[in-house]
Order: structure tokens, then C-alpha cells, then sequence
């Protein structure tokens, strides 16, 4: 049922007007009408995007990104005397003597796994219902680029405690620049100024951290509203674009997003740095895992056999240049080329403000799922090791089902999703057609039994499918 504030919306076409000559109050009402199921995980993405800069801002006057060595002697008598860096010093400050501090990190980290898990539905939320295609091609590529720089915002962010997981982290960097040919000795030290770690990385990550980042994530945000309210709703069945603003604003969504925040900020711990403690190069922690965006590199990184080949005398690192640059570069690089790979495949170049529904693209929404799983093991992998302990398996078993796994269960997506999507396609056809069972058997006159079928409502056909939901 459209609500009062549809209504509103649907008037305001009707009339012609875009807003502008109406009361206030009328227009207050329909500044707060989104209400399409479409724009959702974008809207949690900008308003979780909020709570980051909020929450940054709070603990810039606290932390301090120094690896210049102190004695600690805080309120966590148990580290007391320990040398560690400033940066350790601060986050632990932060933790235990700032008011509201602890608070504040947990919901600066929660606030990153719901903005990058906001941004990736999103990006699901396009691809499978086809809303990268023109014209909107450009706000695709804002929301992959979105997703690239969330993923190095919440690096940087990780980097900057100076603990044993941020450590870990920083030495799968080196491993990872490192094993670039030609140029990786160069490009390890200059980025970590010198020798591995170095006095310099974590200043280094944290300007990036503070400024570069979350400035290119909000230009995205602006460029987005502005190809949002450029190219309309596109949800007009007669295929005609209408220029009408389009004003992301739902204040229900706002206050979920930031109740969420705050009550897993206070119940649910998120990285106790006090208790992983401070960095030792040459140490690791055992069962460290990443945030769960960086999750499928991880996995990808142990699934990876250890090979290396030797070119002209130089060793090329397979094990770690394949999972760690290739496989990540090529799938963001897929995503982003999509529109165009599709529009050479299917030779549709023509212009779509009517979203697709999963179903009706059974392909593309195969590939979809195939990308989805592939995600999804490469992520799973990243548990071989808690999965080999809480399960009494063989950890090599494990590393080889995930090996075998990526491979497979992409396949076995896409076949399943294609015939899933065919078969709701074909019983629609068909309930179209002949009408839908409505489970009431009757007796004919010649002692037969037949079903009764009911003609399907207009509604529920896909040739008069209610308008799709707009592309934002
Ligand atoms: C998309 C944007 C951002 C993401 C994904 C992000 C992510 C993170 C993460 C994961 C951490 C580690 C938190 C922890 O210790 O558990 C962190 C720390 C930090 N972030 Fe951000 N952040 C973002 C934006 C900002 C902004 C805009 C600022 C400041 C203006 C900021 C300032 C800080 C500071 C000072 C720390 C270190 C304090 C600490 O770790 O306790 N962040 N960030």
C-alpha cells in the first residue's frame, strides 16, 4: 500500500510541480517520503559514513599517531611499565581514562563494518536489478570506488592502534608490496620509509587516514546525490524520464542506523587492542582474523599454494602476488567494466530508467550469486584454521575443500540462481496464462476431479509489475 507520503509524491507528478512552488509544510513532508526499499543500504551507508566522521573527530583529540616509544602507566595496571608505542599509549587512553572513549572506538569500529557491508549490498542491489546500465553507469562506478576506498579507510583506521593485529596487518603489506616484480623492494620502502616497520607508517597511514579517504568517500556521496537527482526516478512505465529531485532523506533510517550503532557500540566488544597487545614485530597472534571486508583476501592468501617461480634469476611470488593483488585487482576491475562487458555481450546499448527484477535477467543475476559465493568462500577461508580446531578436522582438509570449494560452488551458484530465476519466470507464464491453483478441487459432472484456477491479478504479472523501485 503507498503511504500518505507516496501519495504526496505521486500528487506532485500529477500536478507537474518538482516541489519548489508548494507550502513548506508540504514540502518538509516529502523531503522525508523515502521510502523505497532501493535506496536503503545506500541511505545506511551515508548515515553510518556520518557516525564515522562524528566518532573520527572525537578521537582525533585523543590519539596520537606517534611510534616514538613511552613507558605506559594508565589505568590498565596490567600493561603497566610495558614499553610500547605513543600510539598504543593513546588508544589504551582512549579505552580506559577518555569519558566516553571506549564508546566512542567501538562505534568508530562498528560504524566501518556496517558502512562497507552497506556499500557491498548496495552494489548487489545494482548489479542483480541491472541499475549500472545507462544512464547510470557513472553512479556504479562511484559505488565501487566507494567500496575500494571503505576497504582502505578501515586498513588505515586498523593500522593506526599499533597492536599485534595491526601489526599482522602490516606485515601482510610488506609481504604484499614486496612480492611485486620489479619495482617491490623500492615500493615497500617507500612506503614504510626505510626498514620494516619503521618509525613512520603509522603518521603515514594516519593522514591518509583522516583526510585523503574519508574526503574522496564524501566527494563520491556529492557526486552520487548529484547523478541521483540529475537522471530522475526512473520508475515511469512509458520509459520517459522525468526530472524529478530526488531527496535521500528518511529520518526512521537515520535514527536506526545510529540507535544500531550506539547499542552495539556498548554491548558488543570490538577490538580490545588491550588485550591483543602491543606490536612485536616477529610476533602474531594466533586466531587473528581481519575485519570482515578484508575477510576474502585473507582466505584467498591461505588458500594460495606456496609457489614460486624464478624468472631470468629473480623469484616471482606467486603465493602471495596471486591471492593478494590479482585476484582482488581482477575482480574490481570485472565489477567496474561490467556495464560495458554486458553491453558488448547482449548488444543493448539503449538507455534503462526501468530497473530489471533479479528473475527477468536469469543470466546476469547468475553471475551475480557465481561473484557472491566466490566472496563468500574466499571469506570463509579466512576461518581454516577455527574451523580445523572447533571442528576436529585435519587443517590441510580444510585448506583443500575451500581450494576446490572457490571453484565449484561459483559454478553451482550461477546454475542454480539461472534455473531458480527460469523456473519463477516460466510458473508466472504459465499463472498468467491459465491462472494460479487455488487448491479447491471440484468434482465434474462425469465423476472427474479438476482444480480451480483463478486468473491472476494484473498486479502480480511482470508485464504490469508495480513501477520498479528508482536507482540511487
Ligand atoms: C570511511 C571512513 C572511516 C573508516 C572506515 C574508519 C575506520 C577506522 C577503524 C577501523 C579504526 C580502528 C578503530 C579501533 O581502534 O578499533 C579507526 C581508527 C581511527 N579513526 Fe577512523 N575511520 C574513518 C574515518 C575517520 C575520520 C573521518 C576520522 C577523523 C576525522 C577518523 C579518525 C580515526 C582515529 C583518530 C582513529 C584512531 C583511534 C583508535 O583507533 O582508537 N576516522 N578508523
Amino acid at each position: 500500500m503507498p503511504n500518505e507520503g507516496h501519495v504526496m509524491n505521486l500528487f506532485s507528478r500529477a500536478s507537474g510541480k518538482t516541489g519548489r512552488g508548494l507550502p513548506v509544510g508540504t514540502r518538509l513532508r516529502q523531503s522525508v517520503r523515502e521510502d523505497e526499499w532501493s535506496s536503503l543500504f545506500a541511505q545506511i551507508a551515508v548515515y553510518s559514513f556520518g557516525v564515522l566522521l562524528v566518532t573520527g573527530v572525537f578521537l582525533l583529540f585523543f590519539f596520537d599517531p606517534s611510534m616514538e616509544h613511552v613507558r605506559y602507566g594508565g589505568s590498565y595496571t596490567r600493561l603497566d611499565g610495558a614499553e610500547v608505542s605513543r600510539a598504543y599509549a593513546s588508544t589504551l587512553h582512549i579505552s580506559f581514562d577518555v569519558r566516553g572513549g571506549l564508546l566512542m572506538r567501538q562505534v568508530h569500529h562498528w560504524a566501518t563494518l556496517i558502512f562497507t557491508g552497506a556499500v557491498f549490498c548496495q552494489l548487489v542491489r545494482m548489479f542483480v536489478t541491472g541499475a549500472f546500465r545507462r544512464p547510470r553507469v557513472p553512479l556504479w562506478l562511484a559505488w565501487v570506488a566507494m567500496s575500494v576506498l571503505g576497504m582502505a579507510a578501515g586498513v588505515t583506521g586498523g593500522l593506526l592502534p599499533d597492536d599485534m593485529l595491526s601489526g599482522g596487518s602490516l606485515g601482510l603489506i610488506q609481504g604484499v608490496t614486496q612480492s611485486v616484480p620489479v619495482v617491490g623492494t623500492g615500493l615497500t620502502y617507500a612506503i614504510f620509509g626505510g626498514d620494516f616497520p619503521g618509525d613512520v607508517i603509522v603518521s603515514r597511514a594516519y593522514w591518509l587516514h583522516i583526510t585523503v579517504l574519508p574526503l574522496a568517500i564524501a566527494g563520491l556521496f556529492v557526486l552520487r546525490h548529484r547523478l541521483v537527482g540529475r537522471h530522475g526516478p526512473g520508475d515511469v512505465p512509458d520509459g520517459r524520464a522525468r526530472r524529478i529531485p530526488q531527496r535521500p532523506v528518511s529520518v526512521a533510517i537515520f535514527f536506526y542506523t545510529v540507535a544500531i550503532l550506539v547499542l552495539l557500540g556498548t554491548f558488543a566488544q570490538i577490538n580490545p587492542v588491550w588485550l591483543y597487545g602491543p606490536y612485536e614485530p616477529g610476533a602474531i597472534s594466533a586466531g587473528a582474523v581481519p575485519d570482515w571486508y578484508m575477510g576474502f583476501l585473507d582466505g584467498a592468501v591461505r588458500i594460495m599454494p606456496g609457489w614460486e617461480i624464478d624468472i631470468a634469476g629473480h623469484p616471482l611470488t606467486l603465493a602471495v602476488l596471486v591471492p593478494a593483488l590479482i585476484v582482488p585487482g581482477t575482480f574490481f576491475t570485472l565489477l567496474a567494466a561490467y556495464p560495458w562487458l554486458e553491453r558488448r555481450i547482449t548488444g543493448d546499448h539503449s538507455v534503462h530508467h526501468v530497473l530489471d527484477r533479479p528473475r527477468d535477467a536469469a543470466t546476469r543475476t547468475g553471475i551475480g550469486a557465481a561473484l557472491v559465493a566466490c566472496y563468500a568462500i574466499l571469506w570463509a577461508a579466512a576461518s581454516n584454521d577455527q574451523i580445523a580446531v572447533d571442528f576436529h578436522l585435519s587443517l590441510y582438509a580444510v585448506t583443500w575443500f575451500f581450494r576446490i570449494a572457490v571453484f565449484i560452488g561459483p559454478l553451482l551458484a550461477h546454475t542454480l540462481t539461472r534455473r531458480l530465476c527460469h523456473y519463477l519466470t516460466t510458473r508466472e507464464r504459465e499463472e498468467a496464462a491459465h491462472g494460479f491453483e487455488t487448491g479447491r478441487i471440484v468434482m465434474t459432472p462425469d465423476g472427474g476431479f479438476t482444480e480451480i484456477h483463478k486468473p491472476v491479478h494484473r498486479e502480480l504479472t511482470p508485464a504490469a509489475a508495480p513501477p520498479q523501485a528508482r536507482s540511487s
